[in-house]
């Protein structure tokens, strides 16, 4: 896959999303996740030869989602269970890589339609990994919660800022898990 910075990508932001926008971002999300590196290993090492099966589920996972289009079959927690060397911030970055990636292509009240859903399933990975005392950080709580008030329309319909580089911490700051 080869490097672009997709934050500069000028083409105008998508109001609505539809199944060839939703294509385009996945596709967008994974040459980002593969060029990066610390997920690009973990990507490139479970889904050699499997890339594009990967692209086309997730193009029907985001579907299903956004567009409520109900074909993806599929167990998220099932599918992320053998991944033994997942760590705080592996999922610091893919949130990252993902919220950048949705905010450059999609107007905010389109925007929020990924990026709530991805906050709450992130949730719950993080604390089946981590354990049930495995503390979120409080920058993801607060986003979920702002994102939650954009798309009920309790707050103006402006993303909130989530500040430069990675927003969330990387280490654990729960009791879940020991350092060794
Ligand atoms: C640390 C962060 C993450 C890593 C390293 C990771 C890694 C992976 C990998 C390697 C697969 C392919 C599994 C396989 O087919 O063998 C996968 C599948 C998937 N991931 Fe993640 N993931 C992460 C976070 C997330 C988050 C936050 C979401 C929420 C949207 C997500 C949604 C999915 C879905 C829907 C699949 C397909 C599941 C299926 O097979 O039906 N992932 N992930």
């Amino acid at each position: 896959m080869n490097q672009r910075n997709d934050a500069a990508d000028p083409s105008p932001r998508h109001a609505q999303a539809d199944e060839t926008n939703i294509r385009a971002l996945v596709e967008a999300f994974y040459r980002r996740v593969d060029d990066d590196p610390l997920l690009g290993p973990i990507f490139s090492r479970e889904l050699t030869g499997r890339w594009d099966d990967h692209l086309a589920k997730m193009t029907t996972f985001w579907s299903s989602l956004v567009l409520g289009s109900k074909q993806y079959r599929g167990n998220v927690q099932e599918a992320h269970r053998p991944l033994g060397d997942i760590e705080p911030q592996h999922f610091a970055r893919w949130l990252s890589l993902f919220l950048d990636t949705v905010e450059s292509r999609y107007e905010p009240a389109a925007a929020v339609l990924f990026m709530e859903p991805a906050l709450r399933i992130a949730q719950s990975l993080q604390l089946s990994k981590f354990g049930w005392d495995y503390r979120i950080p409080d920058a993801q709580v607060d986003l979920l919660a702002a994102l939650k008030r954009l798309r009920t329309g309790d707050a103006a319909p402006d993303l909130p800022a989530r500040g430069n580089g990675e927003p969330f911490p990387a280490t654990f700051v729960g009791r879940g898990k020991s350092e060794d």
